[in-house]
């Protein structure tokens, strides 16, 4: 029996016991929505840092209220039993945690609404380092498979049954023998990686696919944008990126709260820049890494310390 715990149903239980019936709404048709937050070992200070908590709760939120989940707690309550969690797993290592809003009805019917189910809330974390190795350059390729539509399954939304996408994009990617992908819109532009945002260098501008090219309005995006342009005196440009834009880049990198940031140095075996690591690409990694272990004071209003 291990230590760890979950919150399902209202309460903390051992999380062996966090399970939920086969007869589920959101099992039987991914009608769920979730966040991933990353909470840091601080080691100056003995304690975790979780990053930009509000803004995940908040966009949970948002998720919620497109697909007509109905929480039975509100966000400020969320992030307490988050709190609450990581001091009961006694987290000490960085940890990813997933919240999940989902139709926890039983009945099958033969009509599948959304509307006027019943609701609920449930919470966990696992230890999570590395998601990819961003020590050295990635090889991506395209996918054929095409990004989510807004008008079918909103990729603003961060929709349990919408994680198909990424799991085809990324398994066909793994097995051609790419490290990631990056996946294209039903009009051909890019639209992000299999999980991750995707930001390119030209010209020392950076470029990242405009919030209406079905992706995930990232808060790792937004993060990198804000230091980009604040302390690295950057232009943004957000707007459509076309396929071949990825061949002529100087850099380019994936952003994400697991991914972090994760330089590319090929994309469909063509080398991007000079085929090494650009120095913008480090410049953000480094600033990112300082500002999630709550080395900017600057943006000290990023980490709730627990
Ligand atoms: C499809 C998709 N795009 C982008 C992201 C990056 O978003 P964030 O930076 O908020 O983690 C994620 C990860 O959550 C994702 O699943």
């Amino acid at each position: 029996m291990s230590d760890q715990y979950a919150y399902l149903r209202g309460e903390f239980v051992p999380l062996e016991n966090a399970s939920i019936s086969i007869r589920t709404h959101a099992f039987l048709y991914g009608t769920a929505v979730f966040e991933g937050i990353k909470a840091y070992w601080l080691p100056e200070s003995g304690q975790m840092g979780v990053f930009r908590m509000a803004d995940h709760y908040k966009r949970l939120q948002q998720s919620s209220h497109i697909l007509r989940l109905r929480s039975p707690i509100d966000a400020d309550k969320m992030a307490e039993l988050t709190i609450e969690l990581i001091k009961r797993n006694q987290c000490q290592a960085n940890t990813y945690i997933r919240p999940i809003v989902y139709k926890a009805d039983l009945r099958i019917g033969p009509i599948l609404t959304i509307a006027n189910t019943q609701d609920d809330f449930c919470l966990f974390t696992v230890p999570m380092d590395g998601y990819l190795d961003t020590s050295k350059g990635l090889h991506v390729g395209v996918s054929s498979w095409r990004r989510l539509d807004d008008n079918a399954i909103p990729a603003r939304a961060k929709v349990n049954g919408a994680y198909v996408n990424t799991a085809l994009a990324k398994t066909d990617g793994h097995l051609a023998g790419f490290d990631d992908v990056v996946v294209l819109t039903n009009e051909g532009h890019v639209a992000e990686g299999s999980a991750m945002n995707l930001f390119l260098v030209r010209d020392n501008c950076l470029i990242t696919s405009a919030i209406t090219e079905n992706i995930l309005e990232g808060i790792t995006r937004s993060t990198l944008i804000d230091l980009a342009q604040k302390e690295l005196g950057l232009s943004v440009v957000t707007r459509p990126i076309d396929r071949t834009e990825l061949y002529v880049a100087d850099e380019a990198f994936f952003a994400g709260t697991a991914t972090e940031v994760a330089p590319i140095t090929k994309f469909d075996h063509r080398p991007v820049g000079d085929g090494n690591v650009g120095s913008i690409s480090k410049q953000l990694q480094d600033l990112y890494s300082k500002a999630v272990h709550g080395l900017l004071p600057k943006y000290d209003r990023w980490v709730t310390r627990v």
